[in-house]
């Protein structure tokens, strides 16, 4: 049975410092088969391997911008053929992307900023994946960005992609982890991972938006690196800074 919204906050305090597998456990009690993990790096394998030793199944969806580096389609396959499961690949409206790049180029966010680009390969097809569900998993934690993640709870209302009639639960089982305890995941579990990591790489996303970054720099410095530090949530995440997500 869905938990009641009103219990969030309370069950977010009492298993904050629980192991993420009890998260897990506590979102597919109540939510599966109507609860999906966002997938796209490091954290969302973890994730899914530890579905998988949980002996339980969750769905799996991953936003295909159109933009993702080479690398990154080979560990999507990577991870599915490796875990034995479908991964729904979700892709941006054509139109969309059509009237964008005709008006504005293929790299309109060096000039705008990302956000109308982001709204249209990712937030919309984000909002179409969450539809079905009543609850999703992310990999956020909250020390990849002290400016905008620092808050994360371990389980919240959505506050971006819910409404009051259609409430939406979100799940962040890593929120406490920092990158050095999900690195030790990795390799203590021989878990699959980005080739790109090898390479520099830290906060992977799309290919013109992503550069590696330089020893003692912060991860997401090499995200959207010609913007500001508090802007740099593309709409999957607004709720974090208290934004809308820009299509809704
Ligand atoms: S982003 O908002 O800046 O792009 P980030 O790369 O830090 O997000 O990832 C945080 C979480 O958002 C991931 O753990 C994953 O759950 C979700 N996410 C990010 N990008 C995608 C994507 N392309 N497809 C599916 N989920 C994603
Ligand atoms: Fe577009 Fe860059 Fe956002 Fe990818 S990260 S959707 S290329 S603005």
């Amino acid at each position: 049975m869905a938990l009641d919204p009103s219990s969030l906050p309370a069950l977010a305090a009492e298993y904050a410092h629980r192991p993420p597998q009890d998260i897990l456990a506590l979102a597919v009690e109540h939510y599966s088969p109507d609860v999906a993990i966002s997938f796209s790096g490091a954290e969302d394998v973890v994730l899914i391997d530890m579905v998988s030793k949980l002996g339980a199944r969750m769905q799996v969806f991953s936003l295909d911008t159109g933009r993702l580096h080479p690398e990154t389609y080979r560990f999507i396959d990577r991870v599915a053929h490796r875990y034995g499961i479908d991964i729904q690949v979700m892709f941006p409206r054509p139109e969309a992307v059509q009237q964008l790049v005709s008006t504005k180029g293929l790299f309109s966010f060096y000039k705008d900023g990302h956000k109308e680009c982001c709204g249209i390969r990712k937030v919309e097809p984000l909002i179409r994946a969450l539809e079905p569900l009543s609850a999703w998993v992310t990999g956020q934690r909250r020390d990849q960005s002290p400016g905008t993640r620092a808050a994360i709870p371990v389980v919240q209302l959505d506050p971006t992609f819910g409404t009051p009639e259609r409430p939406l639960v979100k799940f962040n089982p890593l929120s406490e982890w920092t990158s050095r305890q999900v690195w030790d995941y990795i390799r203590a579990n021989d878990v699959p991972y980005n080739e790109l990591h090898e390479r520099g790489y830290v906060s992977i996303g799309c290919e013109p938006c992503t550069r590696p970054v330089l020893p003692g720099q912060h991860e997401r410095a090499g995200r959207w690196w010609w913007e500001e530090e508090t802007r740099k949530e593309c709409g999957l995440h607004a709720g974090n800074v208290g934004e809308p997500a820009g299509t809704r």
